[in-house]
């Protein structure tokens, strides 16, 4: 499929086949598509909790507002970040780079990040908003159909998940086979509202 077809065609789908899985590593394909994603300096701060296990899926629609696609999706993926990864050795994201550059980027990694939560936060929902979003455009390309979600208990997903004190969770992803072809899209804002000409 080509991307502008992908990009058209995907929409937030919320009824999906049960009965339809995905192997493995149809899973993982997508999910190493997905980590192709840009990340600021490089730091990679996504963390993508795949959740295959029935039960668990229950206990997650149970707390996402008895939302259908999170126990009938081929796959669902809780789309995490670590807040702290910018304390984290310069080397692991910049391995193969000169060591000069790699010195660069350690100062302006620290310098960018130190003291700043907010700026640790937006990073992460940055980083994972473009992640979740290069998922749902590989599963599409792949004609699979997708969903992002925020309608859920944080705390009580997080719970679930058994996330770590220095994770944040910024929203799911479901990808499977609609049901339901989704109605056409509506209330677009006009282009000219949206889009603007070298400054507000
Ligand atoms: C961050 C985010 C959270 C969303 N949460 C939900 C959700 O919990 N349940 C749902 O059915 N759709 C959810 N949506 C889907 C939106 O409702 C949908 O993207 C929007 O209405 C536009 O429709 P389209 O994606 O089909 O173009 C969410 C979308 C985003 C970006």
């Amino acid at each position: 499929m080509h991307i502008d077809e992908a990009i058209r065609s995907r929409r937030a789908v919320k009824g999906y086949d049960p009965a339809f899985t995905l192997s493995d590593a149809e899973k993982d394909e997508l999910l190493q598509l997905a980590l192709l994603a840009p990340s600021a300096f490089n730091l990679q701060h996504v963390r993508l909790v795949e959740v295959s296990d029935p039960a668990q899926r229950q206990q997650l629609r149970e707390v996402a507002w008895g939302q259908a696609q999170v126990t009938d999706a081929s796959m669902l993926v809780v789309v995490c970040a670590k807040l702290d990864s910018w304390q984290e050795d310069v080397g692991r994201v910049w391995d193969g780079a000169p060591a000069e550059v790699q010195a660069y980027m350690a100062g302006a990694i620290d310098t960018y990040y130190r003291d700043k939560p907010q700026v640790q936060r937006d990073e992460t929902m940055r980083s994972c908003g473009l992640m979740a979003q290069t998922l749902m455009l590989a599963a599409r390309g792949k004609g699979l159909d997708s969903c992002p979600m925020d309608g859920f208990d944080f705390d009580a997903v997080a719970k679930l998940i058994k996330l770590p004190e220095n994770h944040v969770i910024a929203l799911m992803v479901a990808v499977g086979k609609k049901t339901i072809e989704p109605k056409p899209r509506i209330g677009k804002l006009p282009f000219n509202e949206v889009v603007l000409r070298n400054s507000f």
